[in-house]
């Protein structure tokens, strides 16, 4: 075999001992320190290392290194080594700071524009100097070495652009639901009857919906429109909302105002979920079609606005109201029951049911609807009820 073919067979090898390093799975630095290994193996060299310059900070470091323990990157003159030739190997002249160093060869590693670090490497074992088709083998290991190093910074800076903008949405989100709670809580204290209404109309709709399998992204839409459904009655005097004796029907029609209002506040904002505004319209619509505003029917209302519909009434029955005293929970129950097909949902009904007895036998990890309730029952009625309920619904 000639030399020349030896070389060659030489080079082939080396070069792919070097791609099995740089795409294997190994962490950046194990990588890059294998990576190191390659080349000082390939030319049997005494010492060698890889720098990594980072543009953010202005900065050369070592990311590998064997045989410059005591060596500092810091007084290898940056600025020198960007000057020179891209990903040219050269021979370091011995009056300079390199060579002083213990630096044989420097190669300045560059990616299209961006200068990304650079290899350097002390004399060979033998005391042999660098051949041409080392210098030529050098300047394909330095480009290979150069992409690793710029994916990996890349990967960094999308890691920490990911990490910043994952950061400002949580912020986001935070502001945003602080301004929902205020919102909330205007509504809730206009009428001293309702407080905390909208909340717990929110966890009702909200355990329901997860109860019937919905997705996160869609809980999070039932969970805003059962807090904003009674926006519009920011809009009602306090007068008429905390009457104690019945309405006038003319009281009556400006009461029921406050779901339609509630949907001209609400259609203004763009939402991120679907639906929230019609949910929000329709929550005292009717299977039957008896409701208001649009006197919709049961195949024109979705299951969005008959959990709204179930968790707001299920809410309203339960507490205290200007006209009247709050009903207990068995009592609300049976209530709900009657007006089955009606005005609530067979479905809707069964998913509360199902995830209030879930409740009851703690086997959700966060209850939604126990902890607003009045504590003051028995639970074993409840549970029986529920049982019965949930056997009647289930058929
Ligand atoms: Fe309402």
């Amino acid at each position: 075999m000639s030399i020349e073919l030896k070389k060659a067979l030489y080079n082939i090898s080396a070069l792919a001992d070097l791609g099995q390093e740089i795409t294997s799975e190994d962490n950046f630095t194990v990588k890059i320190q294998s990576v190191l290994h390659v080349i000082m193996g390939t030319f049997v060299v005494n010492r060698g290392a890889i720098l990594w310059y980072e543009k953010t900070k202005d900065e050369i470091t070592f990311i590998a290194k064997r045989g410059f323990e005591d060596a500092s990157p810091a007084c290898w003159e940056t600025g020198q080594i960007m000057s020179l030739e891209k990903n040219e190997p050269r021979a370091v002249s011995g009056d300079s700071v390199l060579a002083g160093a213990g630096v044989a060869i420097l190669i300045p590693l560059w990616v299209r524009d961006e200068f990304i670090g650079a290899v350097v490497l002390g004399d060979k074992f033998s005391a042999e100097a660098y051949s041409p088709e080392d210098l030529e083998l050098l300047k394909v290991i330095a480009h290979q070495t150069a992409i690793t190093i710029n994916n990996h910074a890349l990967f960094m800076g999308l890691s920490e652009k990911l990490e910043e903008n994952r950061k400002l949405y949580e912020e986001m989100r935070r502001i945003y639901h602080d301004t929902l709670q205020a919102f909330a809580a205007a509504i809730d204290a206009k009428d001293v009857y309702t407080k905390n209404h909208s909340h717990r109309v929110a966890r009702y709709s909200v355990a329901i919906a997860r109860e019937l399998g919905w997705n996160e992204h869609d809980v999070e839409g039932i969970y805003v429109a059962g807090f904003l459904h009674d926006v519009g009655k920011l809009v009602i005097s306090n007068e008429l909302l905390n009457k104690r004796k019945p309405f006038t029907s003319d009281e009556l029609h400006e009461m029921k105002r406050h779901s339609l209002l509630s949907y001209k506040i609400i259609s203004n904002i763009r939402f991120p979920w679907k639906d929230v505004e019609n949910i929000i319209r329709h929550h005292h619509e009717r299977l039957d079609g008896n409701g208001y505003p649009d006197a919709l029917t049961r195949e024109d209302l979705s299951d969005g606005v008959k959990i709204l519909t179930l968790a707001d009434s299920f809410d309203a029955m339960t507490t205290e109201r200007a006209y009247r005293e709050k009903m207990d929970i068995r009592t609300a129950l049976v209530e709900l029951r009657s007006c089955l097909d009606t005005q609530f949902d067979n479905k809707i009904m069964l998913a509360f049911c199902k995830v209030l007895e879930k409740e009851i036998k703690g086997e959700l990890p966060e209850p939604n609807i126990l902890p607003h309730l009045d504590r003051n029952f028995e639970l074993s009625h409840i549970t029986a009820l529920l049982e019965g309920l949930i056997q009647e619904l289930s058929q």
